[in-house]
């Protein structure tokens, strides 16, 4: 069984002040909790303050982004090996902003997931189709686009090692989360293409996670769903009690029981 992962993805949020003293108390609130891969994704300048804070705790840290260079002349760009040093484990990659607002390409996706794997962080590669696209049933050729092209070149060795976030974008934000069915019905989509082109056990062991309007009313009926190994918690995960009680919940789902 794939222990569900619940992260939350701060976005330009949080200062470095803000950061350490969200995470000593979050540490705290989370220390006892079993069964669950905890991850928060603080903005750049944070990150090293808080996997610092969160040494020896049962919670990760992620970047939000990499750039798939090693080192070199890329002015404001940071590489996984520089990520990786600062203390984190995971980092995001292709999120639905930095591919609409940013203009990031399934290649790009591509060669940064490359460069993650290769510097010893799981990436966090995130997936979705936008509302025009699912009014006009496009839902699934996007999501074989983003995958195909997004993991072109990795092996069934690493997908287990590899985290896919189905966020569809007209959920990001908007207070409109996906059904748990159609949440199930996208990740079991998904799934079928990673055993189709990765193999079943790699697909097996792939977590699948959720994100877009995750909050703790919701948790336990989305991460309940076969193929829902997890959520990608944007705004709730900026309130510690919230990101707390949306984990408390996404662990009943996943193994029954209080915390
Ligand atoms: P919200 O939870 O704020 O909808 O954001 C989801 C998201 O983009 C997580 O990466």
């Amino acid at each position: 069984m794939r222990t569900p992962l619940i992260a939350g993805n701060w976005k330009m949020f949080k200062s470095v002040a803000d950061t350490v003293r969200y995470v000593k108390e979050f540490r705290g609130l989370v220390k006892d909790v079993t069964g669950v891969e905890i991850v928060v994704a603080p903005p750049f300048t944070a990150v090293h303050a808080a996997a610092e804070a969160l040494r020896n705790s049962n919670v990760g840290v992620a970047a939000q982004d990499l750039y798939w260079e090693r080192e070199g002349a890329f002015t404001g760009e940071i590489s996984g090996a520089m990520i990786r040093e600062a203390g984190a484990e995971y980092v995001i990659i292709g999120h639905s902003e930095r591919r609409t607002l940013f203009g990031e390409t399934d290649d790009a996706v591509n060669r940064k997931a490359q460069a993650a794997i290769a510097a010893g962080l799981i990436p966090i590669v995130c997936i979705g189709e936008t509302l025009d696209q699912r009014d006009r049933n496009e839902t699934f050729d996007v999501l074989d686009r983003q995958i195909k092209q997004g993991l072109d070149g990795l092996t069934g060795q690493q997908i287990p090692e590899l985290v896919i976030a189905y966020e569809p974008v007209w959920a990001i934000g908007t207070g409109r989360n996906a059904t748990p069915a159609q949440a199930q019905e996208a990740h079991a989509h998904i799934r079928k293409r990673l055993v189709q082109w990765f193999g079943a056990e790699a697909a097996e062991l792939c977590h699948v996670i959720y994100g877009g309007s995750v909050k703790p009313e919701n948790a336990r009926d989305l991460v309940s769903q076969p193929d829902v190994d997890g959520a990608l918690v944007g705004g709730a995960s900026l309130d510690v009690r919230a990101f707390q009680e949306i984990i408390s919940r996404s662990r009943t789902a996943a193994v029954g029981g209080p915390v």
